[in-house]
């Protein structure tokens, strides 16, 4: 099973990482199953389970309860668990305590904290400092939405590819295990990979990282009409579904369910 100081010795033996996200039982068992090397209980729960328009609803207890159903359907796996939106931006007790919080509520490997700007740096050295590994996920930061004025590919002009170079040799220098580098240009999540010791785990970021990170319901075509340009659709999940349940619908209205089989 992947262990923490396997983000490294994958990326020296380049072996790419595969995440996938999970919020349930379920989802968490067949991931374990299939062998994924870690899960991230993501905060993109917010849309994906719950339908909001973005992640900033999404609490600390909601991560809990969410990180403790992945935990019982995939006991064996290393998870990884987002820090939500204000669970580490009002002060660095704040921030440590809810990190610990999640770590010792859900029994997770480590968590997931969006950063650009200054400020959370030193909450993340707190953190860290706290025993508690951290998985930094910098470019187009979900929580940052309403700075950015959209989920925007972010990295595309010098100014801003210069920022996310910055964040990410800062804090690997902080010693976070890891780094998620979603939706930039796949150059700048080529030289940043290229120049940083610790693993990149891209989404949108193109082949160059040191892994891939997919959400479980994207991938598996869950949604009607999901048009991100970064997600490779491996399964029909909801056509699939509909089928089974017109199914069981028809045999209820037809009587050919239940039969004697099914019944006591
Ligand atoms: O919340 C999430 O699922 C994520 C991934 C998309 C990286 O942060």
């Amino acid at each position: 099973m992947f262990k923490l100081n396997d983000f490294e010795n994958f990326k020296n033996n380049k072996q790419k990482i595969t995440m996938v996200t999970a919020y349930d039982y379920f989802s968490a068992q067949i991931l374990e199953a299939s062998e994924v090397d870690t899960i991230l209980v993501g905060d993109s729960l917010g849309m994906v389970f719950s339908g909001h328009d973005n992640t900033l609803k999404v609490t600390v207890d909601n991560m809990i309860y969410h990180g403790q159903a992945v935990r019982c359907g995939a006991p064996n796996s290393f998870i990884v668990i987002d820090m939500p939106y204000l669970s580490y931006h009002v002060s660095i007790m704040d921030s440590v305590k809810n990190a610990g919080k999640i770590m010792q509520e859900t029994n997770a490997n480590a968590v997931k904290m969006e950063i650009n700007n200054v400020m959370t740096l030193e909450h993340v050295q707190a953190i860290i400092a706290a025993q508690i590994p951290v998985i930094a996920h910098i470019g187009m930061t979900p929580q940052s939405v309403n700075v950015f004025g959209g989920f925007k590919v972010q990295g595309k002009n010098n100014n801003s590819a210069h920022n996310i170079c910055h964040f990410a040799k800062t804090l690997a220098d902080l010693n976070v295990s890891a780094i998620v580098l979603e939706c930039i240009p796949k150059g700048l999540a080529r030289q940043i990979t290229n120049d940083l010791d610790i693993a990149t785990i891209g989404i949108g970021a193109g082949a160059y990282c040191d892994g891939q990170v997919l959400v479980f319901h994207d991938m598996l075509g869950f949604s009607a009409n999901n048009k991100i340009k970064f997600v490779k659709k491996y399964f029909s999940a909801r056509e699939h579904l509909m089928l089974g349940i017109q199914n069981y619908i028809q045999e209820v209205q037809n009587g050919n369910f239940p039969t004697q089989e099914h019944t006591y």
